[in-house]
């Protein structure tokens, strides 16, 4: 399998998504990702779900557990790059990284992500990835795996100011979409979703001394 290695990141493009993040906070980056890539990315969650590899997101004990539902539904398995895909999707993180860093300066020195399968009704309710002062998780990058999606299917990605009182944007995921926001700045939700939805949900962090702490909810 020969696939596509590298973003297609035209100078204008990274301006372009610079300028977005620092003036915004979030960018939308369709066809971020090749086709192929995402097909070989999407066959991988497909075969880990029917081989149950899939794991409940941020599952705890007891009340912990029941609240976790109530807030979010998904799926998740974590890359560890096993698979040339995985690799390859990894590379192209890299990339990312090291022109956020050049014009940003925000230090990022780790990418750590998660395939995520939204089944039919799942959700993930209004959250942030990340609180400040705690300095982990400083950039979200969000990849979506799903061809044809159709309007009527739900399960749009909803991008709240930072106040969290008004919805920026409502975001199909559609097969090759990468977004990109600042985790402590953008709360965000995934509205129910009527047909599976596969995404693959990553941080770039700044540093890892409480990589305990994750994924606290609004
Ligand atoms: C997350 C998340 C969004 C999406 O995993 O924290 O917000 O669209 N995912 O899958
Ligand atoms: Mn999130």
């Amino acid at each position: 399998m020969t696939l596509q290695v590298s973003l297609d990141l035209t100078p204008n493009l990274i301006d372009e998504m610079l300028d977005a993040l620092v003036e915004q906070g979030w960018y939308e980056w369709p066809q971020a990702v090749s086709q192929e890539l995402c097909e070989a990315l999407l066959a991988e969650v497909e075969q880990y779900d029917e081989e149950g590899e899939l794991q409940r997101a941020g599952i705890g004990r007891g009340d912990a557990h029941q609240l976790n539902k109530e807030v979010r539904r998904d799926q998740i398995k974590w890359l560890d790059g096993s698979t040339e895909a995985q690799v390859l999707y990894l590379k192209q993180m890299a990339e990312l990284q090291y022109q956020l860093n050049r014009a940003l300066f925000l230090g990022l020195f780790e990418y750590e992500c998660h395939f995520a399968l939204y089944k039919k009704g799942d959700f993930y309710k209004k959250h942030l990835d990340s609180f400040r002062g705690r300095a982990n998780r400083m950039v979200t990058t969000v990849l979506y795996l799903n061809p044809g999606w159709q309007p009527d299917w739900g399960g749009e990605l909803v991008v709240y100011n930072e106040e969290s009182t008004e919805v920026l944007a409502t975001v199909t995921p559609e097969l090759g979409k990468l977004v990109v926001f600042m985790s402590e700045q953008i709360p965000h939700e995934v509205l129910p979703t009527h047909r599976p939805r596969v995404s693959i949900a990553g941080w770039f962090r700044c540093n890892n001394s409480i990589a305990g702490i994750v994924d606290p909810s609004l």
